[in-house]
């Protein structure tokens, strides 16, 4: 039986729906969410202006110079993964290392196996940290390495990776460095001209938009060399990327409200701040949230200086009455959705601190947690071992 969510009086008036502290899709402003009363054609000028606007404004917030470009990618960030990687990782005689701490890596190194292309990884499981020293030393290593794949922060554990240092290594090896900054972007700051070639995100992630399409920073001259590379159709990056340059439209139907509401959603970033504020934002919610859950009795699975600000994870409780299932409901029907975990080797769950969501709102979770437990007669906060 599906019960309504008690409305939590937080900030942003989620109507009677919970708050969702997920990786996305978010909780978004009520002006995020009006912009889609309006039915755009996709061939109108207002429309076209809109995507126009969404492009430059994602190249600026990306500090990018005029030699890169920014193609947008109907569905979720998955199909702009797929596209980046069938158009850009070569198909042969070269190789793309994947660097890999989390479930996001394994997908993208998944992606690559599955349309044949030569691919190496350095594997650190579940969320240990890379660093820039254990790629520059594959790089020295392996000269047939050409193109390098990382994820920013990596949402299966929240963990921030060292992408500055590691666009430094990759660049002075004269190589191609491409980011999934899916969850990190407009949140945590990503200098593209100072060493990214490609970039990839979402827009119902830190900029708040909501689900429908993602997004490919790319260097033009990638862009252009990339033609007839693509292993798909709909996923061709370069085809696509022709089909917006030459008349601002989409090949195939875009989501046109999803775009008005992510223009929206640009706006309402830039007036709060930018990627500085933002992120600063979300930081203070981790902060609430992580001290809150600790004084509770529940363990993080990150140190706090790899704990980025976007999601966190938390240990199962041992006690015998911790149901993940139960807790969840218990918290849904309290006004808030949290995430399960996805870690292999220990039982976990997550709670987002991303969205339209602030310290009030992680004040309200923290007192609905304490509800659940005490509901389920859960005493016993020591992790679960693994
Ligand atoms: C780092 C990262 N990469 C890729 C994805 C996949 O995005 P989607 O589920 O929108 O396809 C996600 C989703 O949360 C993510 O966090």
């Amino acid at each position: 039986m599906v019960t309504t969510a008690r409305r939590f009086a937080g900030p942003a008036g989620q109507e009677d729906m919970p708050y969702l502290l997920t990786p996305g899709p978010l909780t978004t402003s009520r002006t995020v969410k009006a912009t889609m009363m309006a039915d755009y054609g996709s061939r109108d000028v207002e429309f076209r202006n809109i995507v126009a606007d969404i492009r430059m404004g994602l190249l600026a917030l990306a500090n990018c110079d005029n030699s890169y470009d920014c193609v947008i990618m109907q569905g979720s960030g998955t199909f702009a993964i797929e596209a980046a990687l069938g158009s850009f990782c070569p198909p042969a005689e070269n190789t793309t290392l994947v660097v890999a701490n989390g479930a996001y890596g394994d997908r993208a190194a998944k992606i690559l196996e599955k349309i044949g292309r030569p691919i190496v990884k350095i594997d650190k499981g579940d969320s240990a940290a890379p660093s820039a020293d254990e790629v520059a030393a594959m790089l020295d290593e392996d000269p047939m390495i050409s193109h390098v794949w990382v994820i920013h922060c990596e949402t299966t554990s929240g963990i921030v990776n060292p992408i500055a240092d590691m666009a430094r290594a990759v660049k002075a090896r004269g190589r191609t460095f491409m980011v999934d900054a899916m969850s990190s972007f407009g949140a945590l700051p990503l200098d593209m001209i100072d060493g990214i070639d490609v970039m990839v995100s979402s827009s119902n992630k830190c900029i708040e938009g909501v689900p429908g399409f993602s997004y490919v920073l790319a260097k033009r001259d990638m862009l252009a060399a990339s033609k007839g590379v693509s292993h798909s159709v709909v996923l061709d990056l370069h085809e696509q990327w022709k089909g917006l340059e030459a008349n601002g439209q989409f090949r195939f139907t875009p989501p046109t409200h999803a775009l008005a509401a992510f223009h929206q959603a640009m706006k309402e970033h830039a007036q709060e701040g930018g990627v500085a504020a933002r992120g600063a934002r979300y930081q203070r919610n981790a902060q609430v949230l992580i001290k809150g859950m600790r004084a509770l009795g529940f363990s993080t699975l990150l140190n706090d200086n790899e704990a980025g600000p976007i999601i966190q994870t938390f240990l199962t409780p041992r006690d015998r009455n911790f149901d993940f299932e139960q807790f969840y409901e218990a918290l849904r029907v309290r006004g808030f959705a949290i995430y399960p975990g996805k870690l292999t080797k220990r039982p976990s769950f997550r709670i987002g601190t991303i969205g339209k969501v602030n310290e009030k709102v992680m004040e309200g979770v923290l007192a609905a947690i304490s509800e659940a437990l005490a509901e389920m007669d859960v005493t016993d906060l020591a992790p679960l071992e693994g």
